[in-house]
């Protein structure tokens, strides 16, 4: 490969255009050859917005005929899988959005491939890469909390369903509502924090209560239902869970797209021996103890940037230069692990064990 990297997208719509064309268009070394979407006018578009050379409504044609070296994935949840094989086996470097796919052997197979292929893959849990969760990694990772015995994590919305009827309310295309979407981002961020420890049981349940809502506001984005699929809603809107690890930490976690709450609220908290940790409106704040008095920090954290821009730079530098993808798949399969656990234990109104084959 030549210095330069020649870059394609396969899904130009609110993220493949907002995050990957948008951040992978800012950075120097890239040049973007091609652009896919089964909607042929999207694909136009964002080929002419983006100056890339060629656009494409089949991801298989648009491998076979671009000599590509990476390519984003950011379609609906159900291609990730398909599409990052087939761009892993055509020899291509693979930055795929989150969640990584819609079960834990779906990712695996996404990490078989990356091996078979040796080439690299990401997954776009761009939460990992804010300042505030770095931040918090080292601050850990340095022994500040002492032993973490326990943390939870949310995400909740008064209002807003991503495309309600859509492909994100299909469970055969999403695999599942706001747990897959918006937990994906704080379990991951939990399980980034914590340096991975390992889960072995998830309980939870699952509420799907907005599908007939008529409120002005029970929807959050533009998307409308497909036309040729119809009106689909057979997800949850909200998801409570209960993971425990090895270790002997649990996480408490809730997740929703509608519910009747204050208003919109994510946040992390980490509970240790020593001290304390949380993330809450877009703040950090550390809880501990100076001769006797309890002491609360709050960092001055700077910088945050554009959505993308800090992973795809990482990414860009792991490519040109070698070095460690911060976001693998493996440990998005131990994510898929918690998610799928929680759904079956509210399927099967019962604690589930996690395989950790
Ligand atoms: N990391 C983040 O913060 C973040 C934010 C939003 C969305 N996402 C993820 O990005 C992905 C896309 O979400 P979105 O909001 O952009 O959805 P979207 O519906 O706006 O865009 C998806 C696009 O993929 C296209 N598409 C569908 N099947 C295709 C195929 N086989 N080949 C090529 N194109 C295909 C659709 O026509 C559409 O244009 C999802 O996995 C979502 O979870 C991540």
């Amino acid at each position: 490969m030549s210095n330069r990297i020649r870059y394609g997208i396969i899904g130009a719509g609110g993220c493949g255009r907002g995050k990957h064309l948008t951040s992978y268009s800012q950075m120097p070394e890239v040049d973007i050859i091609a652009v896919c979407d089964i909607i042929p006018e999207r694909a136009e578009a964002a080929a002419d917005q983006f100056d890339a050379e060629e656009s494409y409504t089949d991801y298989v044609e648009m491998l076979h005929e671009e000599d590509l070296d990476l390519v984003s994935v950011a379609t609906p949840n159900h291609v990730h899988a398909p599409a990052t094989v087939a761009a892993l086996d055509a020899g291509c470097h693979v930055h795929c959005e989150k969640p990584a796919s819609l079960t834990p052997g779906l990712v695996q197979s996404m990490v078989d491939a990356k091996e078979r292929a040796g080439k690299h893959l990401m997954i776009g849990l761009n939460n990992r890469f804010t300042p505030w969760a770095q931040f918090a990694r080292t601050y850990v990772d340095a022994g500040h909390l002492g032993d973490i015995y326990h943390a939870k994590c949310g995400w909740k919305r008064r209002r807003g369903i991503p495309g309600k009827g859509g492909w994100f309310t299909t469970k055969a295309q999403s695999g599942g509502g706001p747990l897959i979407d918006l937990g994906v981002h704080f379990i991951d961020v939990c399980n980034y924090i914590m340096g991975f420890p390992t889960p072995t049981s998830a309980s939870g349940q699952t509420y799907s209560k907005f599908a007939d809502h008529r409120g002005p506001s029970a929807a959050s984005s533009k998307k409308s239902p497909d036309p040729a699929t119809g009106f689909t809603y057979d997800v949850e809107d909200l998801a409570v869970g209960f993971v425990r690890y090895e270790n002997g930490c649990t996480l408490e976690l809730e997740f929703s797209w509608a519910s009747n709450i204050a208003h919109e609220v994510n946040f992390v908290e980490l509970y240790g021996t020593r001290g304390g940790l949380e993330y809450r409106h877009g703040e950090l704040t550390l809880y501990g103890e100076f001769e006797g008095t309890s002491l609360d920090t709050s960092p001055k954290i700077k910088g945050g940037g554009a959505w993308g821009l800090a992973e795809t730079k990482h990414y860009v530098d792991v490519i040109q230069n070698g070095g460690t993808v911060m976001s693998p798949p493996e440990e998005a399969v131990l994510i898929m692990k918690i998610i799928e656990g929680i759904y079956a234990s509210a399927e099967q109104d019962a604690e589930v064990r996690l395989t950790q084959s």
